[in-house]
Parts: C-alpha cells; sequence; structure tokens
C-alpha cells in the first residue's frame, strides 16, 4: 500500500514534467524495493522526457544507389541519425508496381541494405528495416485507401509520369502508391521525411491522409509529416547528360559502387557546350548542371575557383571535369570500399534486417492499435 502511494505521487510528480526533480526526490525517499516497482514506469518517462522527433525515408530496391539517391537522401538520413529517432527502410512492396521477379526480391533489398550501411546509416542508432517485414503497414494503407480519392490520386505528377512511361501496366498499385508510402510514414508519426525534390507531391497526400483520418475522426492523433532538407531547398542532382534529373530510369547515373576509372569516364563524357561568349554570362542548362554537382560534390574554393574561370571566360571545360570526377571519387572510395564488405556478409545483412524489423513492428503495432480503437474496432 505504501508502495502505491509512493506511485501515485511520483505520477503526479512526473505529470508536472518536474522529472529529473522527482527522480531526484524518489532515489532519497524510497526504499529500493520500492524503486523497483517503479523502474520499468521511470524508464519510460525517461524516455519521453528526452523523446526525439521522429524521421523516416525509404527507397525502392530498384537497383543500386547513385550520387543523387546519395545526395538528395542518404547523406541526410545519416547526418540525421544523431538527432532524430530515426526509422530508414527498404521500399520493397513500392518496386512491385512494376512486377520484379520472385528470385530477385531479396537480394535486390539486401543490395541497399548493404549500400544504406556503407554510406553510414547505423543500426546501433537508427532502425533500418525492409518495408515487407513488417506486416502491420498495409493494414494501416487499408485504412488511409478508405479517404483517399480517385481524382486527387490521379493528379499526383508521380501517377501520371508512371503511367505515361508504362500504359500497358497501370496498376491500383500505382495509383495508391501515395497511400502507401503515407502508411510508411504514419506508422511511425513520423515528423520529418528526407526526400529529394521529386517525392514533394506524395508528401502533400501524406499530409493530407493524416490531416483527414484527425479530421473524420475528430483526434490529433497523427502528426503532418514535413519533408525535411538541410539548408533552405531540396537539392535536385542533375544527370550528365545535359539536362534533367539523375536517375536510374533516366540511364545517365554514377552509381555509388563505380570505381575510380569508370566514374572519371562518365564525367569525361559530360555534355558541354562551346564556352561562355561574354563575361558573366548567365549559364546554359548543360553547363548550369556541372556547376550543381561541383557546389555539391567539391569544396566551397574549387567551385568559387571554375566559377570565376566561367565569369573571366577562361574556363576549360577539361580541367573542372577532371577535378570534379576527383572530387566525386574522393568521396565514393570509401563507401564503395564498403558496399563490397557489407555485401559480402550475408549474414551481418541477415542480422540487421531483424533487428530493425522487430523494432519496426514494434512502433508500428504501437500505432495500429490506437488505429483501431479509433476507427472502431476490436483491439488485440
Ligand atoms: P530514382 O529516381 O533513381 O529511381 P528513387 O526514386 O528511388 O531514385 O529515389 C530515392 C530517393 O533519392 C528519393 O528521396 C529521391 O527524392 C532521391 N533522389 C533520387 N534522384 C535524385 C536526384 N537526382 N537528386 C536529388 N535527389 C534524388
Ligand atoms: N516514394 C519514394 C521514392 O520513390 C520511396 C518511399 C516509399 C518513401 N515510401 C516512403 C520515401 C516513405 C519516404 C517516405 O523514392
Amino acid at each position: 500500500m505504501k508502495n502505491l502511494s509512493y506511485l501515485l505521487f511520483g505520477l503526479c510528480l512526473i505529470d508536472k514534467s518536474n522529472l529529473d526533480f522527482s527522480l531526484f526526490t524518489f532515489h532519497f525517499s524510497l526504499k529500493t524495493s520500492s524503486l523497483f516497482t517503479l523502474f520499468p514506469y521511470l524508464c519510460t518517462n525517461f524516455q519521453h522526457k528526452d523523446m526525439k522527433e521522429i524521421v523516416l525515408s525509404g527507397i525502392r530496391p530498384t537497383g543500386n544507389l547513385h550520387l543523387g539517391n546519395y545526395y538528395g537522401a542518404v547523406q541526410n538520413f545519416v547526418k540525421m541519425q544523431e538527432d532524430y529517432n530515426c526509422y530508414y527502410f527498404i521500399a520493397d512492396w513500392h518496386s512491385l508496381t512494376t512486377h520484379p521477379k520472385p528470385e530477385d526480391i531479396q537480394q535486390s533489398a539486401r543490395t541497399i541494405l548493404a549500400e544504406y550501411l556503407a554510406c553510414g546509416i547505423d543500426p546501433e542508432k537508427s532502425t533500418i528495416y525492409i518495408q515487407s517485414d513488417v506486416p502491420e503497414t498495409i493494414e494501416l494503407y487499408l485504412y488511409l485507401n478508405m479517404n483517399c480519392y480517385l481524382g486527387e490520386l490521379e493528379r499526383v505528377t508521380t501517377f501520371k509520369e508512371k503511367a505515361r512511361k508504362q500504359p500497358n501496366n497501370v496498376n491500383a498499385g500505382l495509383l495508391t502508391y501515395p497511400t502507401l508510402m503515407a502508411a510508411d510514414i504514419l506508422q511511425h508519426r513520423a515528423a520529418k521525411v528526407p526526400v529529394g525534390k521529386d517525392q514533394e507531391q506524395n508528401m502533400e497526400m501524406a499530409r493530407k491522409c493524416a490531416r483527414r483520418f484527425n479530421n473524420i475522426y475528430g483526434v490529433e492523433f497523427f502528426p503532418e509529416p514535413q519533408n525535411f532538407y538541410f539548408g533552405d531547398h531540396a537539392i535536385k542532382i542533375p544527370g550528365l547528360d545535359g539536362s534533367g534529373k539523375m536517375g536510374k530510369s533516366e540511364g545517365n547515373c554514377i552509381y555509388l559502387y563505380e570505381d575510380a576509372k569508370s566514374i572519371e569516364k562518365k564525367v569525361k563524357r559530360a555534355v558541354t557546350d562551346s564556352g561562355p561568349t561574354e563575361p558573366n554570362q548567365e549559364k546554359p542548362e548543360v553547363i548550369q548542371n556541372l556547376f550543381t554537382l561541383m557546389e555539391i560534390a567539391s569544396s566551397k574554393e574549387t567551385y568559387d575557383y571554375f566559377n570565376e574561370k566561367w565569369n573571366d571566360m577562361s574556363i576549360r571545360y577539361g580541367d573542372m571535369k577532371k577535378q570534379l570526377a576527383e572530387d566525386i571519387v574522393k568521396t565514393l572510395t570509401p563507401i564503395r570500399e564498403r558496399i563490397l564488405e557489407y555485401k559480402s556478409n550475408q549474414e551481418l545483412l541477415d542480422k540487421v534486417a531483424k533487428m530493425g524489423a522487430e523494432k519496426a513492428r514494434e512502433s508500428s503495432a504501437a500505432t495500429l492499435r490506437e488505429v483501431r480503437k479509433i476507427i472502431g474496432f476490436k483491439v488485440y
């Protein structure tokens, strides 16, 4: 009984969010036995106090990671793991829209897993998991689909683009891609989502899903997830073929696993023009692309040096490309070495995936229990 009154007293103190002080008091006023009783509660509240914001992001296992993925997404994943509670996953269900072969499914996910680790995502700091290992996602996907409308899904640019690219396979999974993405995010009640610029419309749908669910059921349950990027705008890594973005399906990528020779060759082949015709001239797109890449991959001094050379018309594209290739190789060489190491260690990859799946399922199941309650279903 005495223990119980200590507990109640403790809860009052904790609720007044004076946790440090209350713990201090407990330490000196409670018998050891009652401290044991309270231990689990105190632990959860301790976590609560320093609770970090939740971050989530994922990439489809549709090929190897490239420089666009790295600078647009994965580099931010790595930076964020220090200050946030991060979930990074491999979106293998999302890749089903293009009907991959069954024998490739698991290996493709393992490839991205090895590349995530090689880039510096740390399974001790972040939860790294494979989407299809967390079946709770699908239940939320179903609920969210009930609140999304055909018209708005059809208007999503990525849907329109993909429908154009694969006119004989405009499946319902393609249409509801943004709701599956919303389920990925909302199942962990993530607040921040580091993704590249091309995902902005999908993110808008995720926010709509959160808002609608909250409005329909009169709750404040899901936070509205925000796109996250360091700096003041999302970056877009251009391709080296003159226009547009670097992307797997554009066939213009520098992959993280590539060696120096192959990188040098690709950068050397980058499209350029015949050079500036007057000082301080605005850069045409092909040249701007080269500078954009240099701004991200090289040092500020290097960028400024070549920018000045452009402005005073003394630029030699050959020199610029050589320097750019060198700087990319410097970044990618250690990553490439680690990719090779991780890829040859299937046991480790399996262990990381298992550990991540357990942590992700725990978080997801907790959300789903609440969601079921809110919607009116039985809770198991
Ligand atoms: P791809 O376009 O090559 O198929 P994904 O669509 O799988 O790449 O993208 C995975 C992540 O990498 C997303 O967050 C996306 O925004 C980011 N990303 C992909 N390409 C680029 C790029 N060229 N510049 C910036 N970010 C990119
Ligand atoms: N749609 C993202 C892409 O094509 C991948 C993805 C799936 C994702 N679910 C997500 C990204 C949730 C962030 C959050 O790159």
